[in-house]
């Protein structure tokens, strides 16, 4: 299996329809344009091939800060992370609900499922502290959209 490392602000190293999925783990929330990203996660996937992102929970991102940021308006903060003994300032972005859907519709996704999944219940007894946090809190929220499937005639059979 090959390994890239690309910046998802540029144009992706694949070719169009290259992909059954798309797997987005946390990362669309350090993106303040999901648009381009989107875009081109559209184009490498196939026809009706699903596109599965996961991002921070646009809830939890507005209880750092005191007074609460617009909710309405997408806007950034800043955390600290520790890289190889070195502090780097990650850039996180928050935007409300409705505009992480209209980013997906208006790349011409359809959203499949929008979930606030629960964690396995396996990781009750290994991490009892994190499983209750993660049960009880927002925390992250899960998208499945879908690129559009190929065109079909009125037979339901796909056009020539
Ligand atoms: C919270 S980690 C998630 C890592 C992994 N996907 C996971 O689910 O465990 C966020 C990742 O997003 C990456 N990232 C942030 N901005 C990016 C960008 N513009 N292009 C590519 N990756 C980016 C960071 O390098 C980091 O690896």
């Amino acid at each position: 299996m090959a390994l890239h490392v690309v910046d998802l602000r540029d144009r992706l190293p694949f070719a169009d329809g290259a992909f059954d999925d798309v797997v987005a783990s946390l990362v669309l929330h350090y993106l303040a344009d999901w648009g381009p990203t989107l875009a081109e996660f559209r184009r490498v996937l196939r026809p009706g091939g699903r596109l599965i992102a996961s991002v921070d929970h646009p809830f939890v991102a507005y209880t750092f800060e005191e007074p609460r940021p617009d909710y309405f308006a997408t806007t950034s903060y800043t955390f600290d992370w520790r890289f190889n003994g070195q502090s780097v300032p990650m850039r996180f972005w928050r935007k409300p609900l409705h505009a992480m859907t209209d980013a997906f519709t208006t790349a011409g996704f359809r959203l499949t499922a929008i979930s606030e999944p629960q964690p396995d219940p396996a990781a009750r007894e290994l991490f009892p502290d994190g499983f209750h946090d993660l049960s009880t809190k927002t925390t992250f929220l899960f998208f499945v959209v879908a690129a559009p499937g190929p065109a079909t005639g009125s037979d339901g059979q796909p056009e020539k």
